[in-house]
């Protein structure tokens, strides 16, 4: 292996104080600016933001809700102007709509959505392309710029690769199989080395309510993903969100979703070829022979770690031949073995049990179903994957996995029972090489408070009270090559602090050590940390601030109208408590950490 010659950590700044209060903080020395809000305009023409006279027209004009995923996009490689994207993943209608929150025997209950509640809920779904400037060292949005654009639960898009066209795929609206309407649940993402976004779509299952018909060929498909999970109602006003009017539809969510941003008016592409699950995020890495490789976690419960290597190589100076390399490649799920070792296996179909015999007729299906494929496999079911990032300098890739407290069995690659906090696995690729089927893995961190001991938690011991963190989520690699993870989970917990992002050393005698950079305002989570190519500047996205959770019985949901914990990032009496993208810059300018 590398050297390990260093013994302090690689980062240098003075760590946040963990706690729980109404406000965000960064390190001293730092500013976090609020760069876009729930509501903000992102076309020079929107309407004001007014949440009591919020329409549909408005919210496809506005920033949307929930921001997740930020990716920074440079334009004509200037370090000082570019375009933002953002995923808006899911909404908070209590936190949302005024009026809706009612007591119920001390129980809070929401309203049935309405026509229009649903649609302004579609409408804040989704992502947001904007350009951004910087001036004098701060950044902000351009309203005009001409590239700008929300894409909703409404936007055309195109299935594409092989399970596109599929008669498993078509719907009475759509008998071609290849043309479906928007974009849900987009957690994480990516952004790709030709400059193209990625919205992964995860919790498919909660947009689709009714029964399907009895003995439906799609039932046990649909039973492994939870669908219809229900949680929205936007069924009862578009019938293809009911799956007793339209059974194939939720065969067209699930997928990975690219992006065109350089043509506002390019249809959005749906690459079938890398599976379909619970997508959380797709960050890749150009591998030495010139393929991309996209790391792929399915965030749920006992399920797998994926990857997929493009069959095409990718050409740096011509950006169009590289616009289609995701309908063709090898899409892998991960074996953890205990010794250490790992496999990919390929989901081929033809190849092992991926057989007629098995229910898999083809490539499609064996996408259409790629959870069912991945057991055939005898993949390894892990506590949750969330991001998975990996690291071109070292040929390493990190894999948050979040919690799984359902967990009642422990293996080397999960080794928690009853896993609360989650944990962190370093891949090696066989030779750094990311395209290799085997490699080795580590892990790089057990979660959760290391002051309590049952917790079992491996934090270094230079790592402060501050430092530690339960529920790893994102991560980001800067361009030095240092991990920094974003969190879910911790407020919720009430371990007395809110999510944040936490810098992690992984190498030398530093390895294991963390500490608290910034932390967001309570009931938040934090997103999306994307770090600019220059360091200069450290986007974040706080989701959901002022939520209580689903925890009815213990925190409770705040609402609207209720005393809110928190009015961030306005604290004003007219304004609900909003998610933003936040801009962290070193005061006087410079690099970050
Ligand atoms: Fe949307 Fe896996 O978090
Ligand atoms: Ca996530
Ligand atoms: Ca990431
Ligand atoms: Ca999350």
């Amino acid at each position: 292996g590398e050297a390990r010659a260093q013994t302090a950590s690689v980062f240098n700044f003075p760590e946040v104080e963990a706690g729980v209060d109404a406000d965000h903080h960064v390190a001293a020395g730092y500013d976090a600016d609020i760069l876009l809000r729930w509501g903000d305009k992102i076309f020079a023409d929107a309407p004001d933001f007014d949440p009591l006279t919020q329409t549909e027209a408005a919210q496809e004009r506005q920033f949307g809700y929930n921001n997740d995923f930020v990716g920074f996009i440079p334009l004509e490689g200037s370090a000082d102007r570019g375009l933002l994207v953002v995923n808006h993943e899911y909404t908070n209608e209590h936190l949302m709509f005024p009026g809706i929150v009612t007591m119920q025997n001390g129980e809070m209950a929401v309203a049935d959505a309405t026509e229009d509640r649903a649609n302004i809920e579609m409408a804040a779904h989704g992502g947001t392309i904007i350009e951004l400037v910087r001036d004098g060292g701060k950044w902000r949005p351009v309203t005009d710029g001409a590239l700008n654009r929300r894409i909703t639960a409404k936007t055309e898009m195109q299935l594409t690769g092989p399970a596109a066209g599929h008669d498993r795929m078509k719907t009475a609206d759509d008998t071609t199989g290849t043309k479906v309407f928007g974009t849900i649940n987009n957690c994480a993402g990516g952004v790709t080395p030709w400059g193209t976004y990625i919205m992964a779509e995860e919790n498919i299952h909660g947009y689709f309510l009714g029964e399907l018909p009895a003995d439906h060929p799609e039932a046990a498909n649909y039973e492994r993903l939870g669908v219809p999970g229900a949680s929205y109602q936007w069924g009862n006003f578009h019938k293809r969100f009911d799956v007793g009017q339209e059974p194939n539809e939720p065969n067209r969510f699930g997928w990975v979703v690219e992006v065109d941003v350089m043509d506002p008016n390019s249809v959005p592409k749906k690459r079938t070829a890398l599976g379909r699950f619970k997508h959380e995020g797709a960050e890749s890495v150009v591998a030495a022979d010139g393929r991309i490789v996209f790391y792929l976690g399915d965030d749920e419960r006992f399920d797998y770690v994926y990857k997929f290597v493009t069959a095409g190589t990718y050409d740096p100076d011509d950006r169009a031949a590289n616009m289609d390399l995701l309908d063709e490649g090898t899409l892998y799920v991960a074996r953890f073995d205990e010794d250490g070792s790992m496999q990919w296996l390929p989901l081929v179909h033809g190849e092992g049990p991926l057989t007629a015999e098995n229910g898999f007729a083809s490539q499609a299906d064996v996408l259409i179903e790629t959870r069912r494929a991945a057991d055939l496999l005898e993949a390894t079911p892990m506590d949750r994957p969330e991001d998975i990032q990996p690291n071109p300098l070292t040929g390493r890739a990190y894999v948050m996995l979040t919690n799984n407290t359902r967990r009642e069995e422990a293996n080397a690659a999960n080794p928690r029972v009853e896993n609360a906090f989650g944990h962190i696995i370093e891949i090696l690729e066989a030779d750094g090489d990311f395209t290799a089927t085997d490699g080795t893995w580590e892990i790089l961190l057990q979660c959760g408070d290391p002051s309590v001991a049952e917790v079992g938690a491996t934090f270094s011991t230079e790592t402060t009270r501050n430092g530690w963190f339960g529920m790893p989520d994102n991560a980001a690699i800067d361009a030095d090559g240092r991990l920094w993870v974003s969190t879910d989970g911790n407020s919720m917990a009430d371990t007395g602090r809110t999510d944040g992002l936490w810098a992690v050393d992984t190498d030398g005698d530093a390895r294991g050590t963390s500490r608290l950079f910034y932390r967001v305002p309570v009931g938040a989570e934090l997103c999306g940390p994307c770090p600019t190519e220059d360091m200069t500047t450290f986007f974040v996205a706080v989701q959901h601030p002022g939520d209580g959770g689903d925890d009815w019985e213990g925190h409770g949901r705040v609402s609207y109208y209720e005393d809110l914990s928190t009015r961030w990032p306005d604290f004003e009496d007219a304004m609900p408590v909003r998610p933003a993208v936040v801009a962290i810059t070193r005061q006087g300018g410079g690099r970050i950490g």
